[in-house]
């Protein structure tokens, strides 16, 4: 099968389409199809070898050259303790290496939402998830609050937007210029232009910050926290060693004796929580939200574009229709 690897850490351009082994799905593991994917941060940080990625995947080269992690497709085939699949069935889900013609998958994958294609559906599992986790189980989320989202308009803060605003909150949206009528479709109550006002200085106060991918200080955060507010950390500035986790260790140290807690986490995909999102979307609550799709061979420069960091909602590769184009390019160049 085709798959989107790296040899080395780099730019972009490391990425290549090459032939790898199609994987075999193991008792408890499904093997699908996948006919899109989309990209993250996450495979950026892969992709260029931040110091942290490299700990985890070769210090000078990656041991594991796959890149990818959610992905929309169709059930080929089930492990003999699969009960909840069948061939056929169309499913999103994440898993590593979903940036390919076939992942084999356990825990991390539910049925497609039957209003979706499969490019929205492979724009949910990894933004999605972290949006959910990131507002119901660390920022304890509840209707009425007032939420702020700090980077509210790329994959993440778009979900953010929408799951808040499902859980009844009251929603402000942090983002630049160019994405505040994206902020406001999306659903939110109120919006800040960060180029041109601070939300930490407008007086308003929230019980819940969810810090996407902000900039501010403790100091800063502080001033628009109530008493018993929270502030869930899903990333921040991309520094060169550490990536996000200089801003988290900032903001964690800069709340010690708070009475505020700073919660910095790492999203998990789960069964449970594919449903939920499942849910979201197919009862219109959430919309997922592509900015732009490319062909399977331009996954290069879908990554270049999220590594500028300013994408609208998510960046989305179809991977399929890149095979149909691959397999009439290559009965082309046969017939020549
Ligand atoms: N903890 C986890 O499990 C987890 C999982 C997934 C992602 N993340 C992290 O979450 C962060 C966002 O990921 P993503 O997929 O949403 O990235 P993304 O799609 O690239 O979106 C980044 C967003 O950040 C905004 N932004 C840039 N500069 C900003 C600033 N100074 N203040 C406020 N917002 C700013 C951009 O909005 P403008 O274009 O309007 O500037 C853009 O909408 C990343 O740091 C990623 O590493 C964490």
């Amino acid at each position: 099968m085709k798959a989107i690897v790296h040899r080395k850490y780099g730019t972009p351009e490391v990425l290549e389409i090459q032939e790898v082994e199609k994987p075999t799905p193991k008792n408890d593991e499904v093997l699908v199809q996948v006919h899109a994917s989309s990209v993250n941060i996450a495979q950026w940080y892969g992709m260029t070898g931040l110091f942290i990625a490299r700990i985890g995947n070769g210090l000078f080269k990656p041991q594991d050259p796959r890149l990818g992690a959610d992905f929309a497709g169709v059930v080929e085939q089930v492990g003999k303790e699969v009960r909840d699949f069948r061939p056929g069935d169309r499913v999103f889900g994440g898993r590593h290496g979903a940036l390919a013609e076939y992942v084999t998958v356990s825990n991390g994958i539910a049925p497609m939402p039957g209003n979706a294609t499969f490019e929205q559906a492979a724009a949910v599992p990894t933004a999605g998830i972290t949006a959910l986790q990131g507002l119901r189980d660390y920022g304890k989320i509840q209707p009425g609050q007032n939420v702020v989202i700090n980077g509210a308009s790329g994959g993440v803060g778009s979900f953010a937007v929408q799951i808040a605003k499902a859980f009844g909150a009251q929603v402000t949206a942090v983002c630049s210029t160019r994405n505040v009528e994206c902020a406001r479709a999306l659903g939110a109550d109120d919006v800040f232009d960060y180029t041109k006002e601070d939300f930490t200085r407008s007086g308003k106060k929230y019980d819940l910050l969810f810090d996407v991918n902000g900039r501010g200080s403790w100091s800063d955060y502080k001033r628009v926290l109530k008493p018993n507010a929270r502030v869930v950390i899903a990333g921040g500035p991309r520094t060169p060693l550490i990536g996000p986790l200089s801003h988290v260790i900032r903001l964690k140290l800069g709340s010690l004796g708070s009475k505020q807690q700073a919660t910095f986490f790492v999203a998990n995909f789960t069964r449970e929580d594919m449903l939920c999102l499942r849910d979201l979307v197919e009862s219109g609550k959430v919309k997922p939200f592509v900015e732009r799709v490319y062909p399977f061979h331009q996954t290069a420069e879908a990554m270049r574009y999220l590594g500028e960091g300013h994408a609208q909602g998510k960046i989305v590769v179809k991977v399929r229709e890149q095979e149909k184009t691959l397999s009439a390019s290559a009965r082309a160049n046969r017939g020549k």
